[in-house]
């Protein structure tokens, strides 16, 4: 049987907010994403996954949903969707919805319906409990977005429990008949077309039945979220997830050739877990160790192999770079490293997930505090994620040719001298050296499907070798400003490099590797063409 195609894919996630404002509001929307199909086309990225675009009071911006099957009318309609849906598949790319499940916005109505009184039919969709004793709350559990996660709630006196905002009710999955109005969710979008869901928090879905308190965590470090405090042992990744993330998954396969991609923030060894007994869980469980690890060859060797190890038969690898949660990569790391984590990104055995933007090097962008919008920085200062959502930098024109008018978010202050415009007319740019690499990827068996082997994690130089029975490459990575070589155990030519142009290079037993460069050898089967430079 032939591999699914997302075993294939390069993903590209969009913040929609962000992205594209098509009707002069200040906000990216379905229009705009449809305008720039083209340049998605041409970066070559397979699969675009969008951030909620549902109905929402936009407390979390779109992760409060108040009406699951409705698009927003800030995003635009339904029949914006179909069309986006339509001419996506029309240019070959598939569209990847982000499914929140774990919570709905206090404002849907099941959760109105839920808070109005004890016996209602739908007071047990959400999860409500007494005071504890003597007063106060149910257990010790925290937001993680600050302060408990339980909320009193008047009416009916009780207080409800929302891992997120006090705005984010969370579901009460155990309830079946919540199971089912979330499925028909799913069926609603699978079958218009969507090619799979991103699943939001989905280590989350169920509690302790018994709401025991969360343990102190003993390694809490000042600066951590506040809710670091604790480790969440009895409010996430309980045991009996994995059959709720089961059912998802039969409702996905009710449909051909459809994607399940699970959001998870744990330590490797329970994060491979979501693959499923039988491999029947999330298609791809989110890989986010590359946002945690510091950017260091000998620490990112040593995860990477961890991670191959801790893989289940038959499992399939992902590696994400960037996201709507994480500092900016080009800001974590520096503009040049930046180069060396794309040519690691798209080397490494997995799907690869790219955040908009991080082709361009967008940086971290510095929020005045009158502009703050994210809930999290309003409760938590220091903390926010406004600063890796500003919007994509189109051009030096007004507002980067993102919208016609001041946009939600401060643009970044380079965006006149970094925007895809110039990037796109300067073979040399990050911006070409992705189209490159995906370019690459997707004519080197290698690296679409290749076993990965490495050969070595010294100094600051990592290198490893991807390879099937017939293409065999060499990637070696430099991680720091210095120059570094390395020996290579059979001749090769440079398929292509990070920094500068030496395809069509030929190394015998030795690679220099210029400061920050990254470089792609092919090995040991005569000579290989080199890529052109576009
Ligand atoms: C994870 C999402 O990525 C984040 O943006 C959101 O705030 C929380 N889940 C709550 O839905
Ligand atoms: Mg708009």
């Amino acid at each position: 049987m032939a591999d699914p195609w997302w075993k294939s894919a390069v993903l590209y996630q969009i913040y929609p907010r962000s992205f594209q404002d098509s009707d002069a509001d200040g906000i990216g929307d379905l229009r705009g994403i449809i305008e720039r199909l083209p340049y998605l086309v041409e970066l070559g990225v397979d699969a675009l996954w969008l951030s909620p675009i549902f109905a929402s009071p936009m407390a979390d911006f779109g992760y409060d949903i108040s009406d699951y099957t409705a698009v927003d009318p800030l995003f635009g309609s339904l029949a914006d969707f179909d069309a986006l849906l339509r001419e996506a598949h029309a240019v070959g790319l598939k569209v990847v919805l982000d499914f929140v499940p774990n919570h709905t916005s206090a404002e849907h109505p099941w959760f109105r319906e839920s808070r109005a009184s004890r016996d209602g039919p739908k007071r047990d969709w959400y999860i409500w409990r007494d005071g504890a004793l003597g007063g106060g709350k149910p257990n010790n559990w925290l937001s993680e977005f600050g302060g408990s996660a339980w909320t009193y709630d008047d009416p009916a006196g009780q207080y409800y429990y929302h891992a997120f905002l006090a705005a984010q009710p969370d579901l009460n999955w155990r309830n079946p008949a919540v199971r089912a109005a979330m499925h028909d969710v799913m069926r609603f979008w699978l079958g218009r077309g969507v090619d799979g869901f991103r699943v939001d928090v989905i280590w989350h879905l169920i509690k302790d039945d018994q709401f025991r308190d969360n343990p102190p965590n003993p390694d809490f470090c000042a600066g951590d979220p506040p809710h670091r405090r604790q480790l969440p042992l009895y409010s996430a990744d309980r045991p009996e997830v994995h059959e709720l993330v089961r059912e998802l998954r039969s409702v996905v396969d009710e449909f051909p050739e459809r994607l399940l991609i699970g959001e998870i923030y744990l330590p490797l060894d329970r994060l491979v877990k979501y693959y499923g007994r039988d491999l029947a869980g999330v298609h791809l469980p989110f890989n986010f160790s590359l946002l945690e690890t510091p950017w260091d060859a000998r620490a990112v060797a040593r995860l990477i192999d961890r991670y191959e190890a801790l893989l289940p038969e038959g499992a399939w690898p992902n590696w994400v770079l960037g996201n709507h949660d994480r500092p900016r990569v080009a800001s974590r790391i520096g503009q040049a490293q930046a180069r060396v984590a794309a040519m690691l990104l798209l080397t490494l055995r997995g799907t690869p997930t790219l955040y908009y933007g991080d082709e361009i090097g967008l940086l971290q962008v510095a929020i005045p505090a009158e502009r703050v919008q994210d809930p999290f920085e309003k409760n938590v200062p220091g903390l926010g994620r406004d600063g890796c959502r500003t919007p994509m930098q189109w051009g030096a024109c007004a507002f980067a040719g993102f919208s016609e008018v001041s946009p939600w978010l401060p643009l970044a202050e380079n965006f006149a001298g970094n925007n895809v415009a110039c990037q796109g007319a300067d073979p040399a740019s990050l911006l070409n050296l992705y189209r490159r690499l995906i370019g690459l990827r997707r004519r080197r068996p290698a690296l679409r499907r290749g076993a990965y082997r490495p050969l070595q994690a010294v100094g600051d130089v990592l290198a490893y070798f991807r390879e099937t029975e017939d293409d065999r490459l060499l990637v070696a990575l430099n991680f720091d400003g210095g120059r570094a070589a390395l020996t290579i155990p059979s001749p090769g030519t440079v398929m292509l490099s990070s920094s500068g142009d030496r395809a069509g290079e030929d190394v015998v037993y030795s690679l220099t590797l210029r400061p920050h460069e990254g470089v792609i050898v092919a090995l040991g089967l005569g000579r290989t063409e080199p890529t052109s430079a576009n």
